[in-house]
């Protein structure tokens, strides 16, 4: 089984690979985005669990730097157009490709991007490739999926938490759980662990959503790197908006809010967040995250091998809910 690697030198890793993909094609200008986009940091948590379910079982990483890269490439260009769609103008800290370039660099660069991030997967060991191939396949369609409901979750004031939950399920939860199965795959992991896995991805990637959407409420904007308040003026139908909804005696306000045409930003940030701090929804929100994050723990808990090996994964889960970025 061999040594497990500490979250720092895994880390190290993949920033260095990261480094090293250049795209020396022309036009130059339909890959400079994408250099950007890679440059600009981001936490790397996918390729990160990638090569920790494999590491779960086997010591050299570096078989999984293909499913890695991959993975990343296709989170990044899934960001590009997210960013058009959401009309959000800053990530990580600088402008967005749509603001710095146009909106069909976005569009182009981010298509670009998925195909190399394919390219990247077909790397992979011929032996593993059918069945990383397919679930990575399965995985981005689903994406697609999650976020066109996200999209169409703006127009509808009647969606329900369940509905919220398949969706975020969807455009976030299934990337994590499919970056740790495709790791576990190629380690030849027993099946059992492989399901265990995914799911535990799933359950982590659903509070790391529902960390994500509180943070866009109640983050500072220098260390999240995203404008705060950026849901609210896209009446995206989050946990938090989902439950003021629900409650009768703010409705009529929120929708006056939701309807509003011509407005000051700040001022719907501010009256939107004052409504959910006086139903307390922020609390609500963590409650949830933890249940997710002890549903997380419990697949954690199922996976087959010694539990010293799973201690990197289990710090990493508690860094997911507790982040500030
Ligand atoms: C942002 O993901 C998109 C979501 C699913 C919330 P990350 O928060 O992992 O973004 P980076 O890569 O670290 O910037
Ligand atoms: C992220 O959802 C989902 C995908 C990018 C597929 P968000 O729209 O909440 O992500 P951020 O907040 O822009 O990073
Ligand atoms: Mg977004
Ligand atoms: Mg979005
Ligand atoms: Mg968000």
């Amino acid at each position: 089984m061999g040594t497990v690697h500490n979250f720092d030198f895994i880390l190290g890793i993949i920033n260095n690979e990261i480094k090293t993909i250049n795209y020396p094609y022309k036009p130059a200008s339909l890959f400079e985005p994408i250099s950007y986009t890679l440059s600009i940091g981001g936490k790397r948590i996918r390729p990160a669990l990638s090569l920790m379910s494999y590491n779960l079982y086997k010591e050299d990483v570096m078989t999984v730097i293909p499913v890695a890269l991959g993975v990343e490439l296709f989170h990044n260009f899934t960001l590009l157009h997210d960013d058009l769609m959401d009309r959000a103008d800053v990530r990580r800290g600088k402008p967005t490709v749509h603001i710095k370039w146009n909106d069909n660099t976005a569009v182009l660069s981010g298509d670009a991007m998925l195909i190399e991030a394919y390219k990247m997967i077909g790397k992979t060991q011929e032996k593993y490739l059918p069945r990383v191939l397919s679930s990575f396949s399965e995985m981005a369609t689903e994406i697609c999926c999650g976020q066109q409901l996200d999209m169409e979750f703006e127009q509808r004031m009647d969606v329900t938490i369940a509905e919220y939950m398949e969706m975020i399920r969807l455009k976030t939860a299934v990337l994590l759980g499919c970056s740790l199965k495709c790791g576990a795959i190629l380690a030849d992991a027993p099946e059992n662990d492989i399901e265990n896995l995914y799911n535990f991805g799933v359950n982590i990637g659903l509070a790391f959503q529902l960390k994500d959407d509180l943070l866009d409420v109640y983050g500072d904007q220098k260390t999240f790197g995203k404008k705060i308040g950026g849901d609210i003026l896209c009446n995206k139908k989050t946990f938090l908006l989902i439950s003021a909804l629900s409650e009768d005696s703010v409705h009529e306000e929120l929708l006056k809010w939701i309807n509003i045409r011509n407005f000051e930003e700040n001022d719907k940030i501010k009256a939107v967040t004052a409504i959910y701090n006086q139903l307390d929804l922020k609390k609500k929100s963590e409650q949830l995250i933890n249940d997710y994050y002890t549903k997380a723990i419990e697949n954690l808990n199922r996976i087959n091998v010694p539990p010293p090996r799973k201690k990197t994964l289990q710090e990493l889960s508690e860094y997911l809910i507790s982040r500030n970025l």
